[in-house]
């Protein structure tokens, strides 16, 4: 049999409730943020992730999904939001518009070609957001209260929110001269890998996997120390602002990113959950404020997040919290012989168009296993249909929980279930 790709995953009738449910909750706390949807391809130009994300990052170098198009053109199948995003900026000129900052939402499928472990796929889906336009602090602020509200709302408890500065343009080439001079004594006793990244971009030695417990790791200096007095403001604000909304948060900082294209603020929320494993970071994201005028020629500042959804699930499922409630239906329709299934076909239609969750059955069961059937949906009127009723326009109508049986003229039954179903959903 054809197995799924590595790394990948299906999701199937209990855990898709659950996804819905989370999905429907984005779109609400987006709208009540006031945040605008945007979608972008799931493949972009190789060069735009070189350009955006940067070339020393490990999902650039070492886990795109990189093709060929029959055009001959490099594509990449798009590894995180952020550069699709900020590219879409420029494509479509949304600096011009005057409503600012320009505030923008995603949720899809990213890909990296990982080494699969649990909380660690190739195809992953993220939410995130990125904001244009605004170098208020208070923005940073509102960017991490956006996951700390979702996780809230969902009723997560074990949530950690880590923050950090990278200071400015400045202060982050102070930064790098500094760990230059540090890691130049220790250069022989660095892998491969962080031998080039000590070439390119010293900052990425430190989220080294195979170096990372050595000594000199732990001590190398930290970006807080070198940060000018501006970027030292900048970042003492934000935590002004996320005090004024009462988030609990920890200043790290070994908090650095994966990714190159980080300015000021970066944070990251962990699951902080007994036994939870490795992978427990569930979310991250920071200001990027060179990101616009890499990949386009606009100096716009920006910042944003991304969650992951995959740990997300893992996360609810540790503290035990079930989001869904068993699925039923309104009304189960049963059609008692061949000759009734029409009107049944029908009358399952019409319910369906006024608004109530309505089955039926497409197996030609007997009446004894329709009963079985409508049990399994967890049906809680049953509809019967038969010659009689089909000829004097008045069907059979049992309440199923009730054990109560109605005849109703079927012109009236809509009107008959919305006071019952109603009455039920306000009690
Ligand atoms: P990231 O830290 O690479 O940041 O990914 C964000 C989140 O996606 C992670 O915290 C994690 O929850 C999830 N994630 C990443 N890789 C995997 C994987 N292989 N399997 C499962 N989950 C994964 C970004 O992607 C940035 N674009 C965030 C950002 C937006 N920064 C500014 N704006």
């Amino acid at each position: 049999m054809i197995q799924k790709p590595k790394g990948t995953y299906d999701v199937t009738k209990e855990q898709s409730e659950t996804i819905l449910y989370i999905e429907k909750l984005l779109k609400t706390v987006m709208d009540n943020y006031n945040y605008n949807y945007i979608r972008t391809p799931l493949f972009e130009a190789s060069e735009l992730f070189h350009r955006g994300v940067g070339e020393t990052t490990d999902i650039v170098t070492k886990e795109t999904y990189d093709f060929k198009d029959r055009g001959d053109r490099n594509m990449t199948l798009r590894p995180e939001g952020t550069a699709g995003v900020v590219r879409a900026f420029l494509e479509n000129k949304m600096y011009a518009d005057p409503d600012m900052p320009s505030k923008n939402w995603y949720y899809g499928p990213m890909y990296r070609y990982e080494r699969p472990q649990k909380g660690r796929y190739r195809e992953l889906y993220q939410f995130g957001v990125e904001v244009f336009g605004s170098s208020d602090p208070m923005m940073d602020a509102e960017v991490i209260s956006i996951p700390v509200s979702i996780y809230k709302l969902l009723g997560l408890k074990g949530v950690k929110v880590k923050i950090n500065s990278l200071g400015d343009k400045e202060s982050r080439e102070a930064y790098r001269n500094a760990l230059l001079a540090y890691f130049k004594p220790h250069l022989d006793d660095l892998c491969d890998d962080c031998r080039e990244r000590y070439q390119k971009n010293p900052l990425r030695i430190l989220d080294c996997k195979v170096d990372a417990d050595k000594d000199y790791m732990k001590k190398a200096p930290t970006t807080i120390e070198y940060l000018n007095e501006e970027s030292k403001t900048f970042f003492e604000n934000v935590q002004k602002y996320l005090d004024a909304l009462g988030i609990d948060y920890e200043v790290d900082p070994s908090v650095v990113r994966g990714l190159d294209y980080y300015t000021h603020t970066v944070f990251e929320i962990e699951a902080s959950i007994e036994g939870f494993g490795s992978q427990n970071v569930l979310c991250g994201g920071g200001r990027y404020d060179g990101l616009v005028e890499v990949i386009g020629d606009k100096k716009v500042p920006g910042v944003g997040f991304a969650l992951g959804m995959e740990r997300l699930l893992s996360a609810l499922e540790f503290e035990k919290i079930s989001l869904v409630e068993e699925k039923s239906l309104d009304v189960y329709v049963i059609p008692v012989g061949e000759e009734d299934k029409e009107e049944a076909f029908f009358y399952t239609q019409t319910l369906r168009m006024n608004g109530f969750t309505a089955e039926t059955d497409y197996m030609n069961r007997n009446l004894k296993a329709n009963f079985k059937q409508a049990d399994r949906l967890n049906a809680k009127f049953l509809l019967i249909l038969g010659e009689e009723e089909r000829k004097a326009g008045i069907y059979t109508l049992k309440d199923n929980r009730e054990k109560k049986e109605y005849k109703i003229d079927k012109e009236e039954i809509v009107d008959f279930l919305d006071t019952q179903i109603m009455e039920e959903e306000h009690e």
